[in-house]
């Protein structure tokens, strides 16, 4: 069964990891994707192998805290696709390891602009081309240190808040429009993110592994089936909340 047939996505961050994957899946599912990112190469990677497997896919490159790239990205679906029906906002930096009074500035202004400012942009623009298309389904990579404080990752943390809240505006404010507005908050994930993190702190491995109550890390497939979900009809009546996929580290 295909949940996203004949839809368009724009996905942003999908040149790697779970942006890639999610790409990958809903393509499997029918839809056609734009793969958005900074990363030609990994883009177009993402796109060929969307293309060996019988989907349909177009890479755009964007910095998503660009508010110009941003508009260019969503308007590269409804050029090439004829509208928009799914984003999903995926693209985030780490940022520092460090606690709040050893966390460069500088370095605090990028995560904001990235994982906050280029969320924002991305579900202003994401939003205009939904009002011209019957509606449609927004989904926001969170974190679980957006819904609780995971030590040393302030910035990226208040950020991933800060996002999650943004999706219940976005859920009110065209709840009559047709557009829904969600956001996952997953765990720890085996992906390029979670990899520089360990190569730059190796200590950090053993305690990634023992986060989550599940045993071991995530699978990015195991988040992009999540965000499936909630960009498909088989969630028409779900809007306005964050979707934990962390094995259940926030029950404890
Ligand atoms: N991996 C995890 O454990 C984990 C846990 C919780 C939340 N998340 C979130 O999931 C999302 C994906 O993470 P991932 O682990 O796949 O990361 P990743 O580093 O593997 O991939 C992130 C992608 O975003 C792209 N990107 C970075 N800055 C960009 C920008 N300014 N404009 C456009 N693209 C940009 C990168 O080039 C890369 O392709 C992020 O929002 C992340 O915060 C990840």
């Amino acid at each position: 069964m295909q949940l996203v047939e004949d839809r368009t996505a724009v996905i942003t961050g999908a040149a790697s990891g779970i942006g890639r994957e999610t790409a990958e899946t809903f393509a499997e599912h029918g839809a056609s994707v734009v793969v958005a990112d900074v990363d030609a190469d990994g883009g177009e990677a993402t796109v060929d192998a969307i293309a060996d497997a019988g989907g349909e896919a177009t890479f755009v490159s964007a910095d998503v805290s660009d508010p110009a790239d941003a508009e260019a990205m969503v308007q590269t679906a409804v050029d090439e696709y004829g509208g928009l029906d799914v984003l999903f906002n995926n693209a985030a930096i780490e940022g520092p390891v460090a606690r709040l009074d050893e966390y460069d500035d500088d370095a605090f202004e990028r995560v904001i602009d990235v994982n906050l400012k280029g969320v924002w942009y991305g579900t202003k623009y994401g939003i205009e081309a939904m009002l011209d298309d019957d509606g449609g389904s927004i989904v926001t990579a969170s974190s679980i240190g957006g819904e609780v404080a995971v030590p040393q990752y302030g910035g990226y943390g208040v950020a991933k808040a800060a996002v999650a809240h943004l999706m219940k505006y976005a859920a009110i404010e065209y709840v009559e429009d047709g557009i829904r507005a969600n956001a996952v908050a997953p765990g720890i994930v085996r992906t390029e993110m979670i990899e520089r993190s360990i190569e730059e702190h190796p200590e950090m491995e053993e305690q990634f592994l023992n986060t989550e109550p599940m045993p071991g890390l995530a699978d990015p497939r195991e988040i992009a089936n999540a965000v499936l979900f909630l960009g498909s009809d088989l969630s028409s009546r779900v809007t306005g909340v964050t979707l934990p996929v962390e094995g259940g580290y926030l029950a404890q």
